[in-house]
């Protein structure tokens, strides 16, 4: 029986009761199309920082780099000062597996109240693929003269040719595969370049080169679009529909997808993938620890459910994967009152047997 190795990092907050979720869920949908899930769990989060002063131990990187895949439930504690886990854990594990895509669907479901007037599952449907190697997040940087009035600070966005490649190849693959055309509901696959080549005109320059450059040698098939991102802010709100795939780099990338989370019913159900497509990929629902909700049984388990359907999508379980798509969209069409914690008329658990309980059918 083919068998998957897959950690799991419970982590923060409500991240483990969400994860119980999504692996009440995976074992559901394991037995039923004949798979084997193998699971190691790490206790890496603020607690055990809390606890030990240790953020990561030695080795844990190497170990986890042996697993088929990582299931991320939350990351982030109210009595640890921000960035410490965020870069100690998070952004560490993406850097050091070389997760160079971070892949978040924008999808509305059906019964889920959206806050943009006049639109529905059909019109928010489309999928931001987010460079997560580069960028502002690792670019140089420092201060000087810290806490005096003189005081300069500087942090350097930085692109190489390579990371910019990488990561617009796996979008025009992506584009040909779960674009609209591909999926049956659009004209066209299309990729939409996000960046602001009206100022920042070396590193969105680079960009724009290469993606005219590859798209019109390896993906004909394929249409190009380019948008400034702060215009692309404005479409997600007036026109998501106008949107198929998008590509853009690590910080907007990680501004416009909370701007698309809210624009499909929040953060219970937004997930992403920090996809290496060569190596071990993580997927995290995209929501955070949410402290105030840990232990009561009401935080919303959906998109960790949707970061585990997309953790078996990439690992080739198409069939599962779409079942659990699915169960889903019949849970919150038919079932859930609201997305919001502590307001679906249902708790977490409850929620998690909905779905499992459909998967098995
Ligand atoms: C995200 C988060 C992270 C990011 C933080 C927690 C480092 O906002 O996954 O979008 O900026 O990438
Ligand atoms: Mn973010």
């Amino acid at each position: 029986m083919k068998t998957y190795n897959i950690g799991i990092i419970g982590g923060d907050g409500t991240g483990p009761e969400v994860t119980a979720e999504a692996i009440k869920v995976m074992d559901a949908v394991s037995a039923k199309f004949g798979f084997k899930i193998n699971k190691t769990d790490y206790d890496f989060g603020g607690e055990r920082y809390k606890r030990t002063g240790e953020i990561l131990p030695d080795g844990a990187i190497a170990e986890l780099k042996k697993q088929d895949a990582i299931l991320l439930g939350a990351i982030g504690h109210p009595d640890v000062k921000p960035g410490i886990l965020e870069k100690g854990l998070l952004l560490r594990m993406r850097f050091e597996m070389d997760q160079y895509i971070n892949l978040r669907p924008v999808r509305l479901f059906p019964g889920v109240e959206c806050p943009l007037k006049g639109k529905g599952p059909k019109e928010i449907d489309y999928c931001v693929v987010r460079e997560n190697s580069g960028d502002i997040y690792t670019g140089s940087g420092g201060t000087m003269m810290k806490d005096t009035p003189q005081e300069v600070a500087s942090q350097l966005a930085v692109y190489s040719r390579f990371q910019v490649d990488r990561c617009l190849k796996y979008a025009f693959e992506y584009a040909r595969k779960y674009g609209k055309k591909a999926r049956g509901v659009g004209p066209e696959n299309t990729l939409g370049l996000v960046g602001k080549t009206n100022v920042l005109t070396f590193l969105y320059d680079l960009w724009e080169r290469a993606f005219h450059e590859m798209g019109q040698k390896s993906y004909p098939d394929i249409r190009r679009d380019y948008y400034h991102v702060d215009a692309t802010c404005m479409w997600m709100v007036k026109s998501p529909e106008w949107f198929d795939v998008l590509v853009t780099g690590n910080l907007f990338g990680d501004i416009i997808t909370d701007l698309g989370a809210i624009t499909q019913g929040g953060m219970g159900i937004a997930a992403g993938g920090n996809i290496n497509p060569e190596g071990v990929s993580m997927f995290e629902p995209i929501g955070g620890s949410a402290p105030k909700y840990t232990g009561k049984n009401v935080i919303n388990p959906l998109a960790a459910i949707c970061a585990m359907q997309m953790m078996l999508e990439t690992l080739g379980e198409e069939e599962a994967a779409k079942k659990i798509d699915e169960a889903v969209r019949f849970v919150t069409a038919n079932k859930m009152k609201s997305l919001a914690a502590g307001k679906m008329g249902y708790s977490t658990t409850q929620v998690g047997d909905m779905v499992a309980e459909l998967v098995a059918k």
